[in-house]
């Protein structure tokens, strides 16, 4: 059921490689919601990916962008806003990936070159999308940002490695923005940190179907679906959440504040 909640507004989504995406999700329900859109995503992901089906679904452009190059993003908000007649009033960044856990490696025997990069596409991409952003002027006043984050910012979960480390900085610079932003576009900017969730970026983590029938288990009300996932977006792209910003929300059927559930513990 649609309600109009992003009713003439405009959003840039980052990161729907295929149907099981979180942001493929979010793009669906935006557009349910009266919202205009322009998708985005890598290069190689465009060419891997199914992001056209989606495109033609949701009356949208498709626009290449590495969010690791600030040509890159220049050029997609430059394009973007040409396409939208205006300037944005929402984002999405949903973009994740671990050259180390994509190869193996061990927390303890990371290849350096990969780290810099899973922190350069998970993390960084956000303080680049948002400078850009700032710098172009390119989202309005009372505009919204979200990007998507995980618990193992705040705690360690076996084998999610070098991108707990990722998170953490994400989250941190949500905040560190947030308040420059906030302070002089009114612009807010959230993490929502999500339950385990099937897609590409999530099943590559080590013992992912473990950890999403552990998580399940010890969530009151169990994991939160990638479409349940972007029902919570679209509040917060809403006017109806005008005064949240700064701030991590997990997304996660209440697993953040489990210590022990019986379930979990009864295999
Ligand atoms: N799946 C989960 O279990 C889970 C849980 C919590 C948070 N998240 C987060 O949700 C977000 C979306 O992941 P997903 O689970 O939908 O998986 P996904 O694999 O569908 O999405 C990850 C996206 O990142 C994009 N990407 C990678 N490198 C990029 C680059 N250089 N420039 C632009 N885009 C790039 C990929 O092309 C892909 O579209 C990620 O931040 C992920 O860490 C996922």
């Amino acid at each position: 059921m649609a309600y109009n909640l992003l009713k003439g507004k405009k959003g840039i989504v980052f990161g729907a490689l295929n149907e099981q995406s979180i942001a493929w999700k979010v793009a669906e329900k935006a557009f349910e919601e009266g919202a205009e859109i322009v998708l985005t995503n890598a290069p190689i992901a465009l060419r891997m990916g199914t992001i056209n089906e989606l495109a033609e679904k949701t009356n949208a452009k498709v626009i290449s962008a590495d969010a690791t190059s600030l040509e890159d993003l220049e050029n997609l908000f430059k394009e973007a806003m040409a396409i939208l007649g205006g300037k944005v009033d929402f984002v999405l960044h949903s973009i994740g990936m671990s050259p180390n856990v994509r190869k193996g490696l061990d927390y303890d025997a990371l290849n350096y070159s990969y780290y810099h990069k899973t922190l350069d596409i998970s993390a960084f991409s956000l303080h680049k999308v948002l400078s850009t952003a700032r710098k172009m002027d390119a989202i309005n006043e009372w505009g919204s940002v979200v990007a998507l984050s995980y618990v193992a910012a705040q705690r360690t979960f076996a084998g999610y490695n070098d991108m707990a480390d990722a998170k953490a900085i994400l989250e941190s610079i949500a905040r560190s923005f947030g308040y420059m932003y906030g302070r002089s576009k009114q612009i807010r900017i959230n993490t929502v940190s999500q339950s385990p969730t099937q897609t590409t970026a999530g099943s590559g983590v080590s013992g992912f179907d473990k950890l999403e029938d552990f998580s399940d288990r010890m969530s009151p009300l169990g994991n939160a679906t990638a479409a349940e996932c972007a029902d919570y977006c679209i509040t917060l792209f809403s006017d109806l959440t005008r005064k949240v910003t700064m701030q991590n929300l997990f997304h996660d059927g209440g697993f953040s504040s489990m210590g022990m559930s019986y379930r979990a513990i009864e295999q």
